[in-house]
């Protein structure tokens, strides 16, 4: 993909690593093979995507540039949802690369930022995916349940990219759950 990349757009100057899933496999019975998945995706991906943007803005001379990690309520806090445990185990890597990230920015002395968003509960298809509800029980659990939409995530991705290179944004949102 970065390869393509470099050939059609010369490169990365912000990366947004938002590509996540998880599976309803419990920790005391879920299979090895979703595990693995949800670890693939959601840590190791975010990790090379994140290596390969790095690579391709410092060979550019791209010192503005931005690595946005969509990291999750479950990065900070472990709710009490089974389905959910392995992927709160992913989204808890996540706040650790990305302060592990911030902090090989800030020593390789670049200005390109680190930033991680987390938010509480989107109105996406992750629930369907990810939990062992059908599709009338996804339907009552928005309906019942208050969450964020997608836009809420792009307007605050648009203003930590409109944000003065000093400035640290710190993206919580409530959750239900907390
Ligand atoms: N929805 C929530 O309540 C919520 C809350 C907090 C954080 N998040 C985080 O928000 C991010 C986006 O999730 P979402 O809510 O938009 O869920 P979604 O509707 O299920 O979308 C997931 C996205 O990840 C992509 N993806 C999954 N596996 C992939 C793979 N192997 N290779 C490339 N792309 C892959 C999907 O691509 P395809 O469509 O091509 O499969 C899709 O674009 C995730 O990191 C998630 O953990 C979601």
């Amino acid at each position: 993909m970065f390869v393509a990349i470099k050939e059609q757009h010369k490169g990365v100057d912000v990366c947004i690593n938002n590509a996540g899933l998880s599976h309803p496999e419990p920790l005391l019975s879920g299979k090895t093979s979703a595990w693995k998945n949800i670890m693939d995706v959601n840590v190791l991906a975010l990790s090379i995507c994140t290596r390969e943007a790095y690579q391709s803005m410092k060979e550019r001379n791209v010192d503005d540039g931005h690595i946005i990690n969509i990291n999750s309520l479950c990065g900070h806090k472990v709710i009490p949802f089974a389905d959910f445990h392995l992927y709160t185990a992913t989204k808890y890597a996540v706040t650790a690369l990305t302060e592990g990230l911030r902090q090989e920015l800030r020593a390789e002395k670049t200005h390109i930022r680190a930033t991680s968003i987390s938010p509480g509960l989107v109105a996406t298809e992750f629930i369907s995916r990810a939990s062992s509800k059908n599709p009338d029980e996804v339907a009552a659990f928005y309906a019942t349940t208050k969450s964020l939409k997608t836009k809420d995530i792009a307007s605050t991705v648009t203003y930590i990219l409109s944000t003065s290179p000093h400035v640290q944004v710190c993206a919580y949102f409530q959750s239900v759950w907390t």
